[in-house]
């Protein structure tokens, strides 16, 4: 049972508040009903956070029809990360915030509330760059009077909105030690006081107040709640973990062990059992559809939506426009991953493609995928599923034409095998290399209809395959590559040609598709048409001072170098 907050006694005693200088009015809420009402929530990632405006980073300003497409995937609310700093027009002691400014803040509330979406608006990029604690010699004085201001003139231009909107105090608020974390109480302690200096209905509003670093150790470690809190509220976190595969570090492209999920649930539980009385938000998790595998990152999301059930954590999807939802098409980018989150209760029954999920595993298997080599002859295959007590009811391919079980497929077991005359029908060994087609599997359970993706794979080829590192130094290389299957690094290993481990050298520990994989974004990247060393992996090749082979790796991850390309960056 939760502890009855005095915000909510008052709920009970006060349905309705009219308050001074707002012409509606305000149904109290609770944060125990504000909380389980959001769930499940959609960040606008990237978009008013972005710095130094909206539409400075890779999303355009945001249009009203991408709420409309979150209410109808079946998401309850939207996060709405706001960064404040360059849009200050006046310094100490007044900090005046443009007031165009918080009038684009405003209507883009009003386009998520019209919709009857919940919403949380924050104070977000703000937290590194002129908010942190932990910065040497950083002025709380100032950090504390900006804040102040900042919330005070935030909260008066929100002051009048419905019960649909929360305040965030601060995002992800760099903390490292106990000070730091007393000092994000007391920043949490201003908010409070600067939005009720603020009025409206301020005072009745939902808050989420957050920890240090805003993560569940730190939080649980060093979080206060202001003494004399009277605004209902909840605690915000993140999670973002295990890094490795969230991140696509040290090749890590496998998850979904007993080991991985145990752990992701004795997170979960630490900090619900710091905070058994508290509403607690998720306010960010993701797994990109862009640099993790598909099966893998299903089983992760089926994974943390149960968790998330079992300990009553709301939960709201991180999504930086480029991860999930593409704005410009309003089509998912994987369009498993919003089933899978929005319809997980904790008794549901999801059906999954099996995959690899031994971490010393040599190869990577995924039944996500149908993947057949050219110039190979066509057989049958099977693909492991995890039924998980549901029965397969159809399956579909792109032009909507059912496959027939029984001659198409056929279902044995915790299998789903195709047949050789139905994959005839696909490919044969000179079919042109790429996804053939895309393949939907109903269940008469579950919140999700997985996809097998049919891919015609071949060696892939890059346009070279050398480069003087000191010459090609202070800039990212980009190698152009024809992809001959799927258009996405797994993994990329770098050995000197003397043997040795151009990163991370503890990565000998871990199993062979991990050992001496570089990192995704901060080694290595891709586009389009090709692929791309960083400046920083050319910079370590200079500075080891040794000639070294990167190894891209593709799916399938199979062994023997037959889905790999060497470039070499000699010194
Ligand atoms: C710190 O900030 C306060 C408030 O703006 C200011 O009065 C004070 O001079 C600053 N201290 C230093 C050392 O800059
Ligand atoms: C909360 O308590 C602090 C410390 O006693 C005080 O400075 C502040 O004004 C109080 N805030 C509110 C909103 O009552
Ligand atoms: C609170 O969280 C910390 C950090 O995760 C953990 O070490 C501790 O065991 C938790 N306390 C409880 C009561 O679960
Ligand atoms: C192989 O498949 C392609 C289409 O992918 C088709 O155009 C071609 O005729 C097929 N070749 C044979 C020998 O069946
Ligand atoms: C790629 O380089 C590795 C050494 O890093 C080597 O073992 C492998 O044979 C090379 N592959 C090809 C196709 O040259």
């Amino acid at each position: 049972m939760q502890k009855l907050s005095l915000s909510a006694a008052l709920a009970a005693l006060l349905p309705v508040v009219y308050s001074q200088g707002c012409s509606g009015t305000f149904t109290p809420i609770t944060a125990e009903d504000f909380v389980a009402g959001l769930h499940p929530g959609w960040n606008l990632g990237n978009t008013l956070d972005a710095i130094p405006d909206e539409g400075s980073w890779n999303n355009a300003p945001v249009e009203e029809g991408t709420f409309d497409i979150i209410k109808e995937s079946g998401f309850n609310s939207v996060r709405l990360p706001v960064t404040w700093t360059h849009h200050f027009t006046g310094g100490s002691p007044d900090w005046t915030v443009d007031p165009e400014w918080l009038q684009r803040v405003s209507d883009v509330l009003d386009m998520i509330t019209s919709r009857d979406l919940y919403a949380i608006v924050n104070v977000h990029h703000d937290s590194w760059e002129w908010a942190d604690v932990t910065a040497s010699g950083a002025n709380l004085t100032l950090i504390e009077e900006k804040f102040y201001r900042l919330w005070y003139q935030i909260g008066t231009k929100l002051a009048c909105k419905s019960n649909l909107v929360a305040f965030e105090s601060i995002n992800e608020p760099p903390a490292n030690t106990a000070e730091d974390g007393a000092e994000i109480n007391k920043l949490n302690s201003i908010f409070l006081q600067a939005i009720a200096d603020a009025g409206g209905f301020n005072s009745q509003r939902v808050v989420n107040l957050v920890g240090g670093g805003q993560d569940s150790i730190k939080t649980s470690q060093w979080f206060e709640a202001p003494a004399n809190i009277t605004n209902p509220w909840a605690i915000q976190f993140h999670y973002y973990s295990p890094y490795d595969f969230i991140f696509s570090a040290w090749g890590k492209t496998i998850w979904g062990s007993d080991s991985d999920k145990d752990t992701l649930t004795t997170d979960f539980e630490l900090i619900r059992n710091n905070f058994t009385d508290v509403p607690l938000i998720l306010g960010e998790y993701d797994a990109s559809s862009v640099n993790t595998e598909p099966a893998a990152r299903w089983k992760y999301f089926d994974h943390i939506q149960h968790v998330a059930a079992q300990f009553n954590i709301a939960t709201v999807m991180w999504d930086n426009g480029a991860d999930q939802l593409d704005r410009t098409t309003g089509e998912w980018r994987d369009p498993v991953t919003p089933e899978i989150v929005v319809g997980t209760t904790e008794e549901t029954l999801n059906s999954l493609p099996d995959s690899t999920e031994d971490a010393s595993a040599t190869e990577q298997s995924s039944s996500a995928y149908l993947f057949h080599r050219a110039g190979t002859q066509v057989a049958a295959q099977t693909l492991p599923y995890l039924f998980n007590g549901n029965t397969l009811v159809s399956i579909t391919d792109s032009a909507g034409t059912v496959l027939t079980s029984g001659s198409d497929y056929s279902v044995s077991g915790e299998n789903i095998i195709f047949s050789a005359t139905y994959l005839a029908t696909k490919y044969n060994s000179s079919t042109a290399t790429g996804v053939v087609d895309t393949l939907t599997v109903k269940f008469d359970g579950g919140a999700s209809s997985p996809i097998i993706e049919i891919v015609q794979w071949n060696k892939p080829v890059l346009g070279s395959t050398s480069a003087s590192a000191s010459a090609v130094s202070g800039a990212d290389l980009s190698i152009p590559i024809t992809w001959n299957g799927l258009e996405t690094v797994a993994a990329v290993k770098a050995l000197t040609t003397s043997g040795v481990y151009l990163f991370d050298d503890w990565t000998q520990w871990l199993g062979p598709l991990q050992q001496a994989r570089a990192t995704y974004s901060n080694h290595y990247n891709w586009g389009e048409d090709n692929v791309i060393l960083t400046s920083t992996a050319i910079d370590a090749v200079v500075a080891a001072g040794q000639t070294t082979v990167f190894t891209f790796e593709f799916y399938p991850r199979v062994a023997g170098g037959v889905n790999t390309a060497n470039f070499t960056l000699t010194v």
